[in-house]
Order: structure tokens, then C-alpha cells, then sequence
């Protein structure tokens, strides 16, 4: 059987360890302030945001959720991302994507003070990526280095491949994976014969939001996954096919009305997998813990500075 790579335990310990410097900052003047952006109803977003605020609640961080209707102008937020750049109390903004068709996004995210933007999406915190230079690093990637190290995944020298170059996962992460030395493939919908490239790799990482998309022809024995894709399944003869009648997971469909699954067969990849992230309780858990990381690092950088 492989080792299942426990994004909830790592999300743990990274919490517990934050915690004293959170009570530091606190005793220093006043807690790390996070303000979180979310324009309209999307529920997916929704959730994201409730839990980044309820773990704000439980790390004694400040947050502070502003949530303008879908209707909103790029001049009008541009205005709500000014406010919280000149706010003192605030040292990490989180505006969250997607952003309605009206909004000009790369504005938007331009717009957060480089000091303050906790995603890392800032060209100005992408180039301290590529350059290796200190800054905010985008939470997924940086939390998929956090498990790789946290459970003794060798990484330098060995092959990566990342299918997808999206910028807020594929990219990132395999700028991250190259200063940990590896040697790296980035690889997309356009990469011929993509189960071969897959197939080179002792690191896959999979982020290209298609249910259950990489099978087993995509994998080789042996190979440490890193299971990036939260597909929601609401087809219930889907659920059968995918999990193999599966009856916890029919039973759970039943209940629910959906299922999530990654972007790695579930199956196939607990037959051929040395170590994989499941999916829920992989990468998903590491985001908000290293958004956390970001809000606290950012905060101690600006209490050195005042
Ligand atoms: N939407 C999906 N993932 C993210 C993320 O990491 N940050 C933001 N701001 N929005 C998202």
C-alpha cells in the first residue's frame, strides 16, 4: 500500500507552530490583520472564504471578510484594494479569484500592495519567485513543497512533471520545484502523448482540474502524487464508474448529492503510487495553512519595520 500524504496533519502541525508567533505579534501591539475579498455569490468561493476566516478565528488572527456585489466596477474595487493598502492594521490582502467578466483581474491584483499580497500573484512577488528572492509564495504551491518535505520526499535530482500552467499552481509550483533542484517538466493539453511524459516522473503533480483525468497508463511504479484537483461529481453513474461502485462513496453521493475527486484516477493510483495526497485531505488543507503562514510572515515583516 503507498503512504497517504496527510494534508490534514501537516495543516496541523503548521497551524500549532504559528501560534506562538501569532501570541508574539499580539503582546508586540496587535495581531496579524487579514482582509478577504469576495465579490458576489459563487458558492465554491464562498466556502473558500468561510474557512479562511474561520481559521483565522482559531490562530487569533484579525480578518476581515468585504464582500461587494457581482456587480462591482474595476474602479470601484480598485478603490476597496487602495483602503486596504493604507490600512495599518491590515498585513495581508486576499482578493478571491474568479473575479466577474467586468473586472480587469490583472488590475486588480497589480493593485495590492507587493508588502501585502498574501497570494503571492503580485508580478512583483512572481519575479522574487523566479529569482529566488524572499517574498510570498503562492499558498498551493508553496504547501505542496511543505508535505514533499514534511514527509522526506526526496526532491533534488528527481524528475518532476507538472501537467498544467495555470499561475496560481502549475507555474508556481514548478519554479518552486526547480530550486528544490529537481529537474522539470511542465506539461498541458497541447503535450503530446502526455501519459509518456507522466510516466518519467517520481514527482507528478497534477493540477489540471479534470475529474479523475490521469490513469493509470500516466503513472509509473512507484511514483509520489501530488493530487492537486477538487472535482465536484454529481453525476451519480460517474461516481459509480470512477470509484468502481464504490458503495461508501455511492452511500456519500446519496447523501450529499456530490462527490469530490481529484485529478488522479483513485483507483489506479492507490495501485501504483508510492505516495499520493488523497483528495479531500491532501493539498486542499495546505492552502489555507500557508495563506496563514503568508499573513503572519507578512505581519512580522511590517512590525520589523514600523
Ligand atoms: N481561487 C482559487 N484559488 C485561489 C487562491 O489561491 N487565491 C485566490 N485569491 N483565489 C483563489
Amino acid at each position: 500500500m503507498p503512504q497517504i500524504l496527510d494534508g490534514n496533519r501537516v495543516r496541523d502541525d503548521i497551524k500549532n507552530e504559528l501560534r506562538p508567533r501569532v501570541a508574539a505579534l499580539a503582546a508586540q501591539g496587535r495581531p496579524p490583520g487579514l482582509a478577504v475579498v469576495l465579490v458576489g455569490h459563487d458558492p465554491a468561493s464562498q466556502i473558500y472564504v468561510r474557512n479562511k476566516v474561520k481559521t483565522c478565528q482559531d490562530l487569533g488572527i484579525y480578518s476581515e471578510s468585504l464582500t461587494p456585489p457581482d456587480s462591482i466596477s474595476t474602479g470601484e474595487l480598485l478603490a476597496i484594494v487602495g483602503q486596504l493598502n493604507a490600512r495599518h492594521d491590515i498585513d495581508g490582502i486576499l482578493v478571491q479569484l474568479p473575479l466577474p467578466p467586468q473586472v480587469d483581474a490583472k488590475r486588480i491584483l497589480m493593485a495590492v500592495a507587493p508588502a501585502k499580497d498574501v497570494d503571492g500573484f503580485h508580478p512583483c512577488n512572481v519575479g522574487n519567485l523566479v529569482a529566488n528572492l524572499p517574498g510570498p509564495r503562492a499558498c498551493t504551491p508553496a504547501g505542496i513543497i511543505e508535505i514533499l518535505k514534511r514527509y522526506h520526499i526526496p526532491i533534488a535530482g528527481k524528475r518532476a512533471v507538472v501537467v498544467g500552467r495555470s499561475d496560481i499552481v502549475g507555474k508556481p509550483v514548478a519554479m518552486l520545484l526547480l530550486h528544490e533542484h529537481a529537474t522539470v517538466t511542465i506539461c498541458h493539453s497541447k503535450t503530446p502523448d502526455l501519459a509518456a511524459v507522466c510516466r518519467e516522473a517520481e514527482i507528478l503533480v497534477a493540477a489540471i482540474g479534470r475529474a479523475a483525468m490521469l490513469t493509470a497508463e500516466f503513472l509509473s511504479n512507484g511514483v509520489t502524487v501530488i493530487d492537486v484537483g477538487t472535482n465536484r461529481l454529481d453525476d451519480r453513474a460517474e461516481v459509480a464508474r470512477i470509484f468502481r461502485n464504490s458503495a461508501e462513496k455511492l452511500a456519500s453521493f446519496d447523501k450529499r448529492g456530490n462527490v469530490l475527486v481529484g485529478d488522479v484516477d483513485p483507483q489506479d493510483v492507490v495501485e501504483k503510487a508510492g505516495a499520493y495526497t488523497p483528495v479531500p485531505g491532501g493539498v486542499g488543507p495546505l492552502t489555507i495553512a500557508m495563506l496563514m503562514a503568508n499573513t503572519v510572515a507578512s505581519a512580522e515583516r511590517r512590525a520589523a519595520v514600523c
